[in-house]
């Protein structure tokens, strides 16, 4: 008879038949960063995570470096004063990102670094492009985000990654990248960007809210699954190195179906919300964060993922280290 709990009866056996490893490899460390010395803010929608001045943000890299998490992915807050409709402080070489990335290559020379390529940091309507008369511009923000990338690469960034969801913006950034030089700066794009109630937390981090409207002119329609498709072929044409899918839990469906289509690495990104759903559970007694934390990892590598932007990214490295 045929007994599938044969295989599942010792810690041992269930190791050996184990279909999905989670490592310390897949994680990428999102993290917040602003101005300042010495400050270290916790975002309330988000506890465990804060927003770091850039001498704390140095000393939270090397200890993720040293528990083996092999990359970061940088979000700054951006005060109010230096933001404008044309995200204009995007560019600026001597701005907080690129003095981060800086900072990070000097201290941490192996730690990978990923720049967010997007207006909504800075610009005054919260916004990913530039708006005129409540329309976001395409090709005009385009523009931007080229310049922005490439200040980011030249401070030394690993990976360029855009996640404003404008159309051609990854084309626009490879030429851009190749033209001045730097051909080993890989682009890994937000491909399958849902316009998502999950971002909330995030947008409270970075007090990023849209000032009016949403951003369902630019992101996905949460009901779609074939035009993530076509997003996706479109990135892998214009030249992305990883393709991403974001938020990752409700749109398991879709990493998996990306999986079958390309041979890119997959990103998928366990957004603001669905950390907060766990810690705010977690600290109710409601639910074990740990197991709860893992299961959901897991679960988006079974889906294809080969890579997972995670807030829980230290916690799950000191867990796999066990
Ligand atoms: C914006 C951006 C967002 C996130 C990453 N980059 C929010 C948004 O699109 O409004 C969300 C990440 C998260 O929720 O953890 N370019």
């Amino acid at each position: 008879m045929s007994r599938p709990r044969r295989l599942r009866k010792t810690a041992n056996v269930r190791r050996m038949v184990q279909e999905t490893i989670l490592r310390i490899e897949d994680l990428i460390y999102p993290l917040f960063l602003m101005d300042g010395q010495g400050q270290k803010e916790e975002v309330p929608s988000m506890p465990g995570c804060f927003r770091y001045s850039l001498d704390l943000l140095i000393s939270e890299v090397k200890q993720a470096g040293e528990l083996g998490i092999p990359a970061v992915a940088l979000f700054p807050v951006i005060p109010e004063s230096q933001k404008d409709n044309f995200g204009t402080e995007s560019y600026n070489p001597d701005g907080l990102v690129p003095r981060a990335v800086r900072a990070i290559k000097q201290a941490i020379p192996e730690m990978v670094v990923i720049t967010d390529v997007a207006l909504d940091p800075y610009s005054s309507e919260g916004h990913d492009g530039i708006v005129q008369n409540h329309k976001i511009l395409n090709d005009e923000t385009v523009a931007v985000l080229v310049k922005q990338a490439l200040v980011q690469a030249e401070a030394g960034a690993d990976f360029v990654a855009p996640s404003d969801m404008m159309d051609g913006r990854v084309a626009a950034i490879r030429q851009a990248l190749d033209s001045a030089g730097w051909i080993h700066v890989g682009i890994l794009a937000y491909s399958a960007k849902y316009a998502s109630a999950y971002y909330g937390p995030f947008r409270d981090a970075l007090d990023s809210a849209p000032k009016f409207g949403d951003k369902k002119t630019y992101q996905m329609d949460a009901a779609n699954a074939r035009e993530a498709m076509k997003e996706v072929e479109l990135d892998v044409l214009e030249g992305a190195d990883i393709v991403m899918v974001k938020p990752a839990l409700s749109y398991l469906d879709i990493i998996h179906q990306i999986k079958q289509a390309t041979n890119l690495p997959i990103a998928a990104y366990n957004v603001s919300g669905e950390y907060a759903m766990i810690k705010a559970a977690a600290q109710q007694g409601w639910i074990n964060e740990k197991t709860v934390v893992l299961e959901t990892l897991t679960s988006m590598k079974r889906a294809g993922a080969d890579l997972i932007l995670t807030y829980f990214a230290k916690d799950v490295a000191l867990m796999l280290r066990g």
